[in-house]
């Protein structure tokens, strides 16, 4: 990939730090940033709004293949030139986007809109949980971050988002683990480290920390 776009892969499971840290790295480095998950979120967004029944995998392609999805380098997600960024948060399309996410030919289509935005950007951090195992398989740096379900469950508890009013901490915590078994047990491009993946368990670090590590593999990575 001498000439082609240089990539940076975050992987891991929910909660794992992966946004805060490929948003901070991709700042750091003033290269592109691309949310992967945002975009399936997009696609389940559209599909509550149509009322398409998520159990129909061929209308969801279809939806996926129609949408006016357009990504920003800054991670600013529309469609249809409708900014959705924060729409896409909820805890409704948390609860859906497994499903939807599991459908190959949805995947398809996502993946070719996010290796024409490698090539159209050039230098990219991109985030989610195939980038370094299906969709940029010569990544420059694969970094898998991972951290135990409890720290994850208390971290987006903490983040304040994606959660419904009076949840638990348990409650957050079997959510976090029925959406790791969709995520890794499906057919299609499920969620593991890519073999030549930095892997990278965070439980016991700050976000500080963690970004300094990975900012560092980062570096030593694109100086070589
Ligand atoms: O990272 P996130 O919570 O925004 O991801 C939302 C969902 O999309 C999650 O269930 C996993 C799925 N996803 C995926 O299957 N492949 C990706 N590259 C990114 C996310």
């Amino acid at each position: 990939m001498e000439d082609g776009p240089l990539v940076i892969a975050i992987d891991g499971p929910a909660g794992a730090g992966k946004s805060t840290i490929a948003r901070r790295v991709a700042e750091d480095l003033g290269w592109a940033y691309l949310d992967t998950g945002a975009m399936y979120r997009a696609v389940t967004l559209v599909a509550l709004e149509l009322e398409v029944p998520l159990e129909d995998a061929e209308a969801l392609a279809a939806l996926a293949a129609d949408l006016p999805l357009h990504l920003a380098p800054d991670g600013t997600v529309t469609v249809r030139e409708q900014d959705v960024t924060a729409l896409i948060r909820t805890a409704e399309i948390t609860a859906a986007v497994s499903v939807v996410a599991s459908v190959q030919a949805v995947r398809e289509v996502m993946v070719r809109h996010q290796r024409r935005f490698a090539a159209q950007n050039g230098r990219i951090v991109a985030e989610g949980r195939d980038m370094g195992t299906e969709v940029f398989p010569d990544a420059h740096l694969k970094v898998y971050l991972d951290a135990d379900p409890g720290e994850r469950a208390r971290r987006r508890l903490a983040q304040g988002s994606e959660q419904e009013g009076g949840e638990d901490l348990e409650a957050m915590r079997s959510k976090i683990e029925a959406r790791d078994r969709l995520d890794s047990t499906r057919e299609a491009s499920p969620l593991r480290p890519a073999d030549d993946a930095w892997r990278l368990d965070t439980t016991r670090m700050t976000p500080d920390e963690v970004f300094e590590a990975v900012r560092s593999r980062v570096r030593s990575a694109i100086r070589s």
